[in-house]
């Protein structure tokens, strides 16, 4: 028989089985306001990170102090819904994995969004997937499994290229800052200096600051981070630190078959055709096809 992760569906979205579907349902109203900053991702391409590096650009270098949840910080919207939403410190700061069109959307607030390459992306999805093992009761499934479910995008949050390709196009938009976990990777300080600038004028000032940039890099590298995995999530089974795991670009190798990398990346090109979408990743591209 195959294993499949759960996840369950509401109003036609795919959502993780573990979430009330009133955090879903009132989290699409929350009224986004001027001076908001919603954190939006497809699971597994930077969140957390790019989470930890906002709340460290808003508190000045300070990290998040230990005993204190990110995810009281930075509430999940369509977890938490809209009166958890409505009643955080301003400048609220939110995070989602909705798609484009069902973010709550304000001209005056800011959008960040991470884009991680699909490869390393669904590699690391498998392996928060088998952690969680409640919630998606697929400790056994295999990476083949997982892979079939990613492709299809028969997995919480759906489609992978449903939630990319919509928000790719904003990525001009003088609201929306749009990165990638490759290029936070490769060029951190440049990352967190333009997520300042794009935060506005006090956090350009604080990025600016070469004592408190270095404090920020510091405070959010893997390293650092993975040092204390309870701060960064709601409490993991079995004491997995599922979103903080390897942070590594390229662990797609050891995982995927040839077949596997080509179909993914036919996918990438089916779903990417007339945008500018390959130029994200092209060696990452390259090296499926070869
Ligand atoms: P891996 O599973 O490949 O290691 P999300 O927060 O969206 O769930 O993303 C989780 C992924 O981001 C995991 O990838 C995790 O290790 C990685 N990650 C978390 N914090 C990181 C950091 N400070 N630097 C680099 N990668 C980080």
């Amino acid at each position: 028989m195959t294993a499949t992760p759960r996840y369950v569906v509401n109003d036609g979205f795919r959502m993780p089985a573990g979430f009330p579907i009133d955090g879903f349902r009132s989290g699409l109203q929350y009224r986004a306001r001027p001076g908001d900053v919603f954190i939006a991702t497809y699971p597994k391409c930077g969140t957390t990170w790019a989470q930890h590096i906002v709340y460290l650009i808003l508190h000045r270098g300070d990290p998040l102090p230990a005993g204190r949840n990110m995810t009281e910080e930075i509430p999940h919207l369509e977890e938490v819904g809209k009166a958890a939403a409505e009643r955080i410190a301003e400048p609220r700061c939110i995070k989602t994995h909705l798609p484009f069109d069902l973010t709550p959307w304000h001209p005056d607030a800011r959008y960040l969004y991470v884009a991680r390459n699909p490869f390393d992306c669904a590699v690391s999805f498998f392996h928060h997937t088998r952690g969680f093992v409640k919630l998606y009761d697929f400790a056994d499934g295999t990476f083949d499994e997982f892979f079939e479910c990613f492709l299809s995008g028969e997995i919480d949050f759906g489609d992978y290229f449903d939630n990319l390709v919509p928000w790719f196009a904003h990525q001009g938009d003088d609201n929306l800052l749009f990165l990638t976990y490759e290029q936070m990777k490769a060029a951190p300080a440049a990352a967190v200096v333009a997520m300042g600038e794009f935060l506005g004028p006090e956090p350009a000032r604080t990025v600016h600051d070469p004592a408190t940039l270095d404090s920020i890099i510091r405070h959010s590298s893997f390293d650092s981070m993975r040092k204390d995995p309870e701060r960064w999530s709601s409490k993991r089974p079995d004491g997995m630190p599922a979103f903080i795991r390897k942070g590594q670009i390229g662990d797609w190798v050891n995982h995927f078959s040839r077949e596997q990398a080509h179909r993914l990346a036919d996918k990438f090109a089916r779903r990417a055709e007339g945008t500018d979408l390959e130029t994200l990743w092209p060696e990452i591209l390259a090296a499926a096809r070869g």
